[in-house]
């Protein structure tokens, strides 16, 4: 049986990267569920307040995190959907790791080190320890298969490390646990305004990432005004043309039915057909037939989030159930936990 586990953080609606690298793959998941298998989805806001957050905002986008979840379709029927923060063995199983966990290797995390440049003693504790936080939301639930984007993979390796005895003294009771990432993860989506940096939350032009929210107009006005080059025709090169093959790959995932993500754009016979389909196309023509596919792909995505913004009493009620059942689990593993180093009941 396989035991899915990923989580999201509160920092506004989830973007086009998102969606494409990671969550689309949570619903893929879940669709192709055998009976035995266990989704549980997190929105993880003890992984938010590593950075200063606005306490009015970071409600609001708990919320929001969690309705775009039930809008892109997990089920709660056959997901287990929870705040992290409502499961208090998330905090306590990392707080064990963190006795497990060398400084030199979180000193080498790179996602640590992109949001902290500069090593100083202002640096906050809880920032440089975001890996082991990660790492115990795994472990809490004996994860098989964490889909997630490129840029956790390190996160995913450490998570491997501290659930292994010649790092930890504590006999991993964690097997079968995976080595890499089970799920390829569509290759990253790109800001449209720098195709250089990945699409992100944090940056602060609103143009480099399209919502999940955004309307059609929204979308077209971000494709058209991306960054891309000035060669002739559309090629994929996401090395000399990294603007354009972004596009590529959000126009060919767009089109994909909610597929699995072993057809990264490079090995796909799709990308012969989009070959055809572009040849001799415009940059016009091309960025327009990228935008209708993202409204296709999200349009539904952006009508059921605001059905249920209209029904906030029901999301509540989906993450009080979700962090029942989430408890209920994580507990069973604190507990074996605490009985193997010591700390369990007297
Ligand atoms: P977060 O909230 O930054 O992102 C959520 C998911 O989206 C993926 N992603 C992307 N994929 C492709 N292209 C992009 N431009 C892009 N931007 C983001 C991320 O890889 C991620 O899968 N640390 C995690 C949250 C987390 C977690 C966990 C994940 C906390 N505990 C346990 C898995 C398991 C994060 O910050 O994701």
């Amino acid at each position: 049986p396989r035991t899915v586990f990923s989580g999201i953080q509160p920092t506004g609606i989830p973007h086009l990267g998102n969606y494409l690298g990671a969550l689309s793959n949570w619903v893929h998941l879940q669709e192709t569920a055998r009976s035995e298998d266990t989704f549980i989805y997190s929105v993880v806001g003890l992984h938010a307040i590593t950075v200063s957050q606005d306490p009015t905002k970071l409600r609001r986008d708990r919320l929001d995190a969690l309705t775009s979840l039930l809008a892109i379709g997990i089920d709660p029927k056959r997901s287990i959907l929870f705040f992290q923060e409502d499961v208090q063995e998330h905090t306590e199983l990392a707080w064990i790791l963190g006795c497990l966990a060398p400084i030199g290797r979180l000193n080498r995390m790179t996602a640590y080190k992109a949001t902290s440049p500069e090593a100083s003693s202002d640096e906050r504790l809880g920032l440089f320890a975001y890996p082991v936080l990660q790492a115990a939301d795994i472990l809490a639930y004996k994860a098989t298969h964490v889909p997630v984007g490129e840029d956790q993979r390190q996160h995913l390796e450490l998570t491997r490390d501290l659930a292994t005895p010649s790092i930890s003294n504590v006999p991993p009771k964690y097997s079968p646990f995976p080595k890499t990432p089970q799920v390829p993860p569509t290759k990253r989506i790109l800001s449209l305004r720098d195709p250089s940096q990945k699409m992100s939350k944090s940056s602060p032009h609103v143009n480099s990432r399209i919502l999940l929210t955004d309307t059609s107009s929204d979308i077209m006005l971000k494709i058209r005004k991306a960054i891309t080059d000035s060669n002739f025709g559309i090629t994929y090169d996401p090395i000399n043309r990294p603007g354009i093959s972004n596009l590529l790959r959000i126009l060919h995932a767009c089109r994909a039915p909610m597929r699995s993500h072993d057809t990264a754009l490079e090995e796909s016979e799709a990308s012969t057909r989009l070959d055809d389909e572009l040849h001799g196309a415009t940059m016009a023509s091309f960025k327009e037939a990228v935008a209708d596919a993202v409204s296709a792909r999200i349009g539904p995505i952006r009508e059921e989030f605001a059905r249920l913004r209209a029904d906030e009493g029901y999301v509540r009620q989906v993450a009080r159930e979700g962090a029942n059942k989430a408890k209920d689990i994580a507990s069973r593993t604190v507990r074996e936990v605490k009985e193997r180093i010591g700390l369990g009941q007297l």
